[in-house]
């Protein structure tokens, strides 16, 4: 029976026999084929599709194992600022093993679906007049202040769980790909994947490493424009951040593995976005970034030189999680009489 990422690879994460585990079965997740985007690009594109985690993000990852080593030093209260998932996430692990949650998330600027994951499990919810950057310097407060455990990806089992991520592509592969996309909001996830692909090349499970390509949000591109952005703006909410906690890590992501991070515009985050909805994988927004991104460098010429080359694109959220996106990119269903030559007509039959 599958137990989760922390049974999986426990080998690899800092827990001991005293840790009580708290999973949902995280992990697992299917590393999908593309065949349009490999026969555009003329790569092998793959989409790690995280949003069938539990709560629906990769966040989970990270979640199981902040939760254990929280219930492990015997914390009572957890906290996080979210632009969504983390809440999600937080709430529902909270929620298995019996821990207070208290989320401050941006008013007015998160997707309806994690508002309302985050409330059925009973998290104390609070919007906040400000960016998800002034909830996280908020809960960075409290949180030295009071003895709550902080659970955003400065936690540091938040990044060592979310590496799983990467042997999983690599278990599947049997091999690291030659690039990896990924969307960078806070950076928590780059700078996990990098730690991933790092610790399995070090334990002899593969023998190269890929090369990180980060996108952000045009609007919300603090590491691409190499400053803070005060007011960060994207359709993507979920990597509408203008501070990223993980700021320096992602750099030596990019740096080490000789990648790049840059940025791709909102109208490039929809295009994806419907291009990978119409090859039957929902994603969310932010999700869509490094499909956009890898698109873009493609027309620039890019991978020319890296024929037979694999990338993988983590797909970080599922796109139920933002149902009003949808709808506004693809309009309402038309509404007949409840009539067969109405219905026949309409479809063109
Ligand atoms: N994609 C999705 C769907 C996310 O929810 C996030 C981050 C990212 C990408 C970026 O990952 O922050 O590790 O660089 N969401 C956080 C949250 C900020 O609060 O849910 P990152």
């Amino acid at each position: 029976m599958y137990k989760g990422i922390i049974e999986r690879y426990r080998q690899f994460l800092p827990v001991n026999d005293k840790t009580p585990i708290v999973t949902l079965c995280e992990g697992n997740t299917p590393l999908i084929f593309s065949e349009s985007l490999s026969n555009e690009i003329g790569l092998k594109i793959y989409l790690k599709y995280e949003g069938l985690n539990p709560t629906g993000s990769f966040k989970d990852r990270g979640m199981t194992m902040a939760i254990s080593k929280a219930k492990e030093k015997g914390a009572t209260t957890i906290m996080c600022a979210s632009t969504g998932n983390t809440s999600a996430s937080a709430a529902a692990y909270a929620a298995q093993c019996g821990l207070k949650c208290v989320v401050l998330i941006p008013d007015g600027n998160i997707a309806l679906g994690k508002l309302a994951q985050a409330m059925i499990h009973n998290a104390k919810v609070i919007a906040i007049r400000g960016n998800f950057d002034d909830a996280l310097n908020l809960v960075k407060t409290i949180t030295e202040k009071y003895p709550i455990e902080l659970v955003n990806s400065l936690n540091p089992f938040r990044i060592e769980g979310q590496k799983t991520g990467a042997f999983e592509i690599c278990d599947s592969l049997k091999a690291a790909p030659e690039f990896h996309a990924i969307p960078v909001g806070n950076a928590g996830n780059i700078t996990a994947y990098w730690k991933g692909y790092q610790a399995y090349r070090a334990a002899g499970q593969t023998k190269t490493l890929p090369k990180m390509l980060g996108f952000q949000a045009a609007g919300s591109a603090p590491i691409v424009l190499n400053r803070i952005v005060e007011k960060p703006e994207t359709i993507a909410t979920a990597i509408r951040i203008g501070n990223p906690a993980s700021w320096k890590s992602a750099l030596a992501a990019r740096d080490e593995s000789q990648g790049l991070i840059d940025a791709v515009t909102d109208e490039e985050i929809i295009s994806a976005y419907k291009r990978l909805a119409a090859e039957g994988v929902f994603a969310e927004p932010a999700s869509a970034a490094p499909v956009a991104g890898i698109l873009k460098y493609h027309r620039q010429g890019y991978f020319k030189d890296f024929k037979g080359a694999r990338i993988v694109c983590t797909l970080t959220g599922h796109g139920l999680k933002d149902p009003n996106i949808a709808i506004k990119n693809v309009g309402q269903p038309v509404t007949l009489n409840a009539d067969i030559a109405e219905i026949l007509q309409e479809v063109g039959i």
